[in-house]
C-alpha cells in the first residue's frame, strides 16, 4: 500500500544533501508518495545549495505530493490541518535546524515546520526528527563564496559576466544564488569556493535535542541515513 511521508524541511546547509539524497533513494525504492512542507529559511538554503530541481522530482506538485513554501501561507498554517485527517503516515523533519528544534522542544508552533509537528503530534501522526546539532563538533558544507585571498579581480570576470542569476559582485548575494556552480568552472584562479566547515555545537543545542527525546510522539534519528528504517514501523 503507498505511504504517504510529510516531509519537513529547514534551513539547514548540515545534512541538507543527505536528506535530498535519502528521499530520493526511498521514493525511487518504495511506493512512497512525499509532500513537502519548506521553512522561509530553507526555501532560501534550498535554492543556494541548487536542490530546487531535486524537490520537484520528489515531490511532483500531485495531491499529497505537493511542496508547500511558508512565504507562500498564511500564519495559521491551515496545510497542516492535514495532520488530523489521516492523510500520513509519518512527519519526518530533515534537516532540523537548531532553530526548530528549540520550537519544538518548547511546544511553539509559529512557523510551518513546528506547526507541522504540533498537528501531526496532535493527530498521533508519528514524527522523526534528524537535528543538525546534537553534541560534539559537526562538518557543515558551505554554499559558494568567494576566496579573496585567491581573486585577482579580474575585469571581465567570467564568473560575474556569467552568473545566470547577477548574483556576483565583489562578493555573491546568496539570497540571489541557485547554487549552480558556473561560477566556481569559470574561474581561472580557483577562487570561488564552497565546502566543508567545522562547527562546534551549543550545548543549549544540544540539552534542546534531549527535551526532544523525552516528548510524546516524536522520535530523534541521529542522521538521515537512519529514515529508510523507519519505513518498517509505520
Ligand atoms: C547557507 C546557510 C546554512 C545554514 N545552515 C544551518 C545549519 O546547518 N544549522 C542551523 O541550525 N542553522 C543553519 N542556518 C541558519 C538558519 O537558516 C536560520 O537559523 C533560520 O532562522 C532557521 O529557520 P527555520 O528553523 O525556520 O528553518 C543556515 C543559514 C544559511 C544561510
Amino acid at each position: 500500500m503507498t505511504k504517504t511521508i510529510a516531509w519537513g524541511i529547514t534551513g539547514a546547509g548540515h545534512f541538507l544533501s543527505s536528506s535530498f539524497s535519502i528521499f530520493g533513494q526511498i521514493k525511487s525504492e518504495h511506493d512512497i508518495r512525499v509532500n513537502s512542507f519548506l521553512s522561509s529559511a530553507a526555501e532560501e538554503v534550498v535554492r543556494m545549495y541548487g536542490l530546487e530541481k531535486e524537490l520537484e522530482n520528489i515531490s511532483c506538485g500531485e495531491y499529497l505530493e505537493e511542496i508547500f513554501l511558508e512565504t507562500q501561507q498564511g500564519k495559521s498554517w491551515p496545510k497542516t490541518g492535514r495532520f488530523l485527517l489521516d492523510k500520513y503516515d509519518a512527519l519526518v523533519v530533515t534537516p532540523a535546524t537548531s532553530n526548530t528544534v528549540s520550537k519544538i522542544a518548547y511546544g511553539t508552533a509559529d512557523t510551518l515546520v513546528s506547526n507541522a509537528v504540533a498537528q501531526a503530534v496532535k493527530g498521533s501522526v508519528p514524527v522523526y526528527v534528524v537535528p543538525v546539532d546534537i553534541a560534539g563538533v559537526v562538518v557543515s558544507e558551505l554554499p559558494y563564496g568567494i576566496a579573496r585571498e585567491k581573486c585577482q579581480k579580474c575585469d571581465p570576470c567570467p564568473p560575474r559576466d556569467n552568473c545566470p542569476n547577477e548574483a556576483i559582485t565583489d562578493q555573491i548575494d546568496l539570497l540571489k544564488c541557485s547554487g549552480c556552480g558556473i561560477c566556481k568552472e569559470l574561474c581561472n584562479f580557483n577562487a570561488i569556493k564552497g565546502g566543508p566547515v567545522e562547527l562546534k555545537v551549543r550545548d543549549i543545542d544540544s540539552r534542546n535535542v534531549e527535551l526532544v527525546r523525552e516528548l510524546e510522539g516524536i522520535t530523534i534519528l541521529e542522521k538521515p541515513e537512519d529514515i529508510p528504517l523507519i519505513l518498517d514501523e509505520i
